[in-house]
């Protein structure tokens, strides 16, 4: 498993009918929350964040940085120094760097895969700055290497997806869409889809997390595998993608070939609406309240969860266009 332990589900017995819920790093960009500082400066008070963002991929990333943004503002006592990464491992190493140099009070970041942290994590801990991990999980070999993580139950949305496929679509023929390779969304969602519905699973490949990229894979299934009935794509940016390459070859998305998504975000909802989705399992990108609350907390020395899961919920196509549209993302 990860540098975690994951402990139990966010999801409160999501079923099929619960329709409720860039500092200039090389190649990112990066922009600063404050012209204050704890060292010296005239924001004395406010509490020093370097935040490395891994990417702006889809909409949950970007309603995601929306909320991190907002809610570390310098109006809540912090002095933020955000740094998108391009979903690019090596420009996220040299934010966390920077961050070191910087001596900011604490380190957060969102990892884009798992592995290949080891080396910058040790020179965090060497540095006495305090990691809190964000949305993704790390693979490491570095003793207790952060103080603690915020983020989605990736495998219980593999597991929810999978048991609503089981339910409702047992004889499908399935491919799967994922994201980014070795990322803790797609390592873990895979983990809990396969572990119901593996035996359906007629082919795979990577979207990148991204629409383009996601309409790509789909196109390529489409030849490779004409007998497919089913996608289970790990976000909502690539099932519209799929949409598009479905549409283009002549056949109906949700109909002729179902997709099941994970997400939620407003896209993605209004496909479920439209019935071009047929369910979607949510990943709630707005937690930055309760990060800003773990960092505090980690900057002045208390005690902090080890983790803490953000709260799920899953749709089917019962979800109303009010609901959709009262949607914050
Ligand atoms: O890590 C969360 C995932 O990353 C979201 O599901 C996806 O949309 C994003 O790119």
């Amino acid at each position: 498993m990860k540098g975690i332990t994951r402990a139990r589900t966010g999801f409160a017995g999501a079923v099929a009918t619960l329709t409720v819920l860039a500092l200039a790093a090389c190649g990112g960009g990066s922009d600063s929350a404050g012209d204050g500082g704890t060292d010296g400066g005239d924001g004395g008070d406010l509490i020093r964040v370097g935040f490395s963002q891994l990417g702006a991929e889809s909409g949950w990333r970007t309603a995601n940085t929306e909320s991190v943004k907002e809610s570390l503002s310098e109006e809540n006592g912090f002095d933020l120094t955000f740094v998108d990464a391009q979903q690019k491992q090596e420009n996220q190493i040299k934010a966390l760097r920077d961050f070191i140099a910087q001596d900011v009070d604490v380190i957060a970041f969102s990892p884009v895969i798992e592995t290949g942290w080891d080396e910058v994590l040790q020179e965090i801990k060497d540095s006495g700055i305090p990691v809190v991990l964000v949305d993704r999980t790390v693979d490491t070999t570095v003793d207790d290497p952060f103080v603690t993580w915020i983020g989605a139950d990736f495998t219980q949305e593999g597991t929810t997806a999978g048991e609503w496929v089981a339910e409702n679509a047992p004889d499908a023929k399935i491919f799967e869409l994922q994201g980014t390779l070795g990322s803790g969304a797609q390592v873990d969602r895979e983990e809990g889809f396969g572990a119901v519905v593996g035996d359906q699973i007629i082919g795979k490949a990577s979207g990148n997390f991204t629409r383009a990229e996601g309409k790509t894979a789909v196109e390529a299934a489409l030849q490779a595998y004409p007998d497919m009935t089913m996608i289970f794509t790990h976000n909502d940016d690539m099932g519209l993608g799929a949409i598009e390459a479905i549409e283009a070859a002549g056949k109906t998305p949700g109909t002729d070939i179902q997709i099941v998504s994970v997400d939620g975000v407003r896209d993605g909802l209004q496909a479920l609406v439209d019935k071009k989705f047929n369910y979607v399992v949510e990943c709630n990108p707005v937690f930055g309240d309760q990060l800003a609350e773990l960092i505090t907390k980690v900057a002045n020395g208390e005690d902090v969860p080890k983790e803490t899961i953000v709260i799920d919920e899953a749709f089917d196509q019962t979800i109303t266009q009010a609901e959709v549209d009262a949607r914050a993302y």
